[in-house]
């Protein structure tokens, strides 16, 4: 009698950038998705080193972020058993394919990207053509592993659009080329907002008392929270459009204990907004403790996490040649004789 054969998992493929300690938004953004997503799919991590360079960088600090951020995902819980981690410049597919993709992409999509608008804006000095075709790139990591769903932040959804409709439009003219992948953003806490100032996103590139990083010990957590914007009208109620504060509060909250904003408003009703961060401090610091104790022996064991990149790339970039080879063949570049 024939075997039956297990189903086949779909691919998730997703990135983060080393530029710098990653923070409480990208964690509930992305991170503890991609952790709890190992078991019902084929996962593919990725250190986007290459992107980073679109901004200037120390070369001596990206080196060391770069393995920070390794070390940062293996303590978040990702599994080099079951999950494929590694980092973007050790495969060379992703600027390969890169190339060819950018001659499917146009200026006028390109020059849309609300990514790229503010970024050439905070750094005016440095609009360079790497900035601009940042979004190539990214569809070029996901494309090579053939991804069916990209786990981010609501921040990187449109980033993920111009990905769809690159492989749409590549595949219109060479069919089967690609996978056409979906974004997965979840519900809850796809944009977690800066402490000081809650319109804007939390980012590590902004002012230190504006984020959270996954790094902050236990007073620096409290501290940064005590001090985070509230309002004056005293009520925990989830109200984004005129409590962003408190309902980023709430959002952060609810992330981490994994319930609903309106019952940990709730759980919090008729309590002053010292008791709503008393909570959200603690919460936070109970997430980070563990895993900063993981981070810290990781980075104690060097060869470990070499051995974990290099494992890595090996299986990055296998998957990567076979779709390299056949998009190469497809757009009727000759073959390397052997
Ligand atoms: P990056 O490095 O800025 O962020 C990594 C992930 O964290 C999410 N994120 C947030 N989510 C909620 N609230 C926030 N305040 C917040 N800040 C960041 C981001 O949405 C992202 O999911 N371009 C990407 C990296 C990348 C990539 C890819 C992602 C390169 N290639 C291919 C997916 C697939 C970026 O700069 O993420």
């Amino acid at each position: 009698m024939q075997e039956p054969t297990a189903p086949q998992k779909q691919i998730i493929f997703s990135g983060i950038q080393p530029s710098g300690t990653p923070t409480l938004g990208n964690y509930i953004g992305a991170m503890r998705h991609w952790q709890r997503m190992q078991q019902d799919y084929r996962c593919i991590y990725c250190v986007v080193d290459l992107h980073t360079l679109t901004v200037r960088q120390s070369p001596a600090a990206l080196r060391k972020q770069s393995l920070e951020m390794l070390a940062l995902l293996l303590a978040v819980g990702l599994d080099p058993a079951q999950t494929v981690l590694f980092l973007q410049s050790h495969v060379s597919g992703h600027a390969e394919l890169n190339w060819v993709l950018s001659c499917y992409t146009y200026m006028g999509e390109l020059s849309r990207m609300t990514q790229f608008k503010e970024k050439s804006a905070r750094h005016a000095d440095n609009i360079n053509a790497g900035l601009f075709a940042y979004p190539v790139l990214m569809a070029a990591d996901i494309l090579l592993y053939q991804a069916h769903l990209v786990p981010v932040g609501a921040d990187q959804k449109q980033h993920v659009e111009i990905c769809r409709d690159v492989a749409l439009r590549f595949n219109g003219l060479y069919p089967g080329a690609f996978t056409v992948p979906e974004p997965y953003i979840a519900p809850n806490g796809a944009r977690v907002y800066s402490l000081q100032d809650p319109a804007h996103k939390m980012s590590k590139s902004d002012a230190e008392d504006t984020y959270i990083s996954l790094l902050d010990r236990p007073d620096v957590v409290r501290r940064k929270i005590k001090r985070a914007v509230t309002d004056s009208d005293g009520e925990i109620r989830y109200d984004p459009q005129t409590k962003p504060g408190v309902s980023n509060l709430l959002t952060i909250l609810a992330a981490l204990q994994g319930n609903s904003v309106a019952d940990c408003a709730a759980a919090l009703a008729g309590m002053g907004y010292g008791a709503l961060k008393d909570a959200v401090a603690q919460t936070v610091v109970d997430t980070l403790s563990p895993m900063q104790a993981r981070f810290d022996a990781l980075m104690a064991d060097k060869p470990y996490l070499e051995q974990v990149l290099a494992q890595g790339a090996d299986q990055a970039d296998r998957i990567a040649r076979r779709t390299l080879e056949k998009v190469y063949k497809k757009v009727g570049l000759c073959p390397r004789p052997r």
